[in-house]
């Protein structure tokens, strides 16, 4: 099983050379291009390793198996996809723009595929198998982990982690496409005891930070929460307007529990008494269920400041839901 493990490394490896090489081939040139028009320099891209997968689609193929690996260990590799129609397993990244995925030994476990133009899937990732387990890697750790920051900031994708490294946050990880799991959150701890969320400002980007949220703060990681209004994601942020701008975002981010409180209050009309009720028994359950009586005291006085509530009645009703585990 290690030797295995070890030939899946040695495939993978060759593979992600391969796929750099291509790159810089002149017929291939529309893949650097399409790099280099989004923003990326030829350092971060050699930084990252990117690659581009030939549309022929058995190059690669036969590229391994002239070195010798059998057609089990190259399936199993998640590069190739056999089909009954074709004879010989076929590229499974074809025509792709390739981020390799390293591992925190800077060994290549998996790789991400993205289209050049807008076909769909966008994106493709290698399947799971002895190297790759998607809720173990996060996409960036490998140079987030020397990064001197006391907090990682957290993206939705690769491009945003590139583009976010290349302007000098290199504190930047993500968890890729996949949610963010409690395993995620267990290797984060290991570097570092804050986090702030940064992912994309539309619906599903809100939505999964909600869901991070409760995940990183059990595992005892301070977070924060910040929410682009202009620019879909970092990588277009950063584009239109630039690092410091996005320095002071991030230096600004409130703390989870303001963009819980925010995001319910969204769903209330306060000026209307009942609603405002039902409002604030929603948002003293979020108080009770964070952990430390201390941040509670904090908020409790914040929260009732700034939505003129009595601290008495608030603390009373955040009484009935402390403890409570359903
Ligand atoms: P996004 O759709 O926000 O992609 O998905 P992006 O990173 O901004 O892509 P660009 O800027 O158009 O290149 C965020 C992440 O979700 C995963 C990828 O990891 C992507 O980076 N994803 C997205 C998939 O795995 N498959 C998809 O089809 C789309
Ligand atoms: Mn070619
Ligand atoms: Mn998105
Ligand atoms: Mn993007
Ligand atoms: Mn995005």
């Amino acid at each position: 099983k290690n030797k295995k493990r070890q030939h899946l490394l040695e495939i993978l490896k060759e593979s992600a050379r391969f796929f750099h090489y291509q790159l810089r081939q002149e017929q291939h040139k529309s893949a650097l291009t399409y790099l280099t028009d989004r923003g990326l320099s030829l350092e971060t891209i050699k930084q990252f390793g990117l690659g581009y997968a030939s549309p022929q689609f058995n190059e690669l193929y036969e590229y391994l198996k002239q070195k010798g690996y059998s057609d089990e260990l190259l399936l199993e590799s998640g590069l190739f996809l056999s089909s009954k129609n074709s004879q010989m397993p076929y590229d499974r990244f074809a025509d792709r723009i390739i981020f390799p995925i390293f591992d925190l030994s800077k060994k290549v476990i998996a790789f991400g595929g993205r289209v050049l133009d807008g076909s769909l899937p966008k994106y493709l990732n290698s399947p799971e198998n002895l190297l790759f387990n998607k809720s173990r890697v996060l996409y960036g750790l490998h140079l987030a982990k020397t990064s001197s920051s006391s907090y990682f900031i957290l993206v939705e994708g690769y491009m945003d982690v590139i583009a976010m490294h290349q302007a000098g946050f290199n504190q930047t990880i993500a968890s890729l496409g996949t949610a963010f799991t409690p395993g995620h959150a267990k290797l984060i701890k290991r570097h570092v005891k804050e986090v702030v969320i940064l992912y994309d400002s539309d619906g599903a980007g809100q939505k999964a930070a909600l869901r991070a949220i409760p995940i990183l703060r059990n595992e005892g990681i301070k977070v924060k929460v910040l929410q682009l209004k202009e620019g879909k994601d970092p990588d277009e942020f950063l584009k239109t307007h630039g690092y410091e701008a996005m320095k002071k975002l991030i230096e600004e981010a409130p703390v989870d529990i303001w963009f819980q409180v925010l995001h319910v209050e969204k769903k209330y009309q306060l000026s209307n008494p009942e609603e405002k009720v039902k409002f604030l028994q929603e948002i003293a359950t979020i108080l009770a269920e964070s952990s430390s009586s201390i941040e509670q005291a904090i908020y409790i006085g914040e929260i009732c400041s700034k939505y003129q509530i009595d601290e008495a009645a608030f603390k009373a009703e955040m009484n009935q839901h402390q403890g409570q585990i359903l």
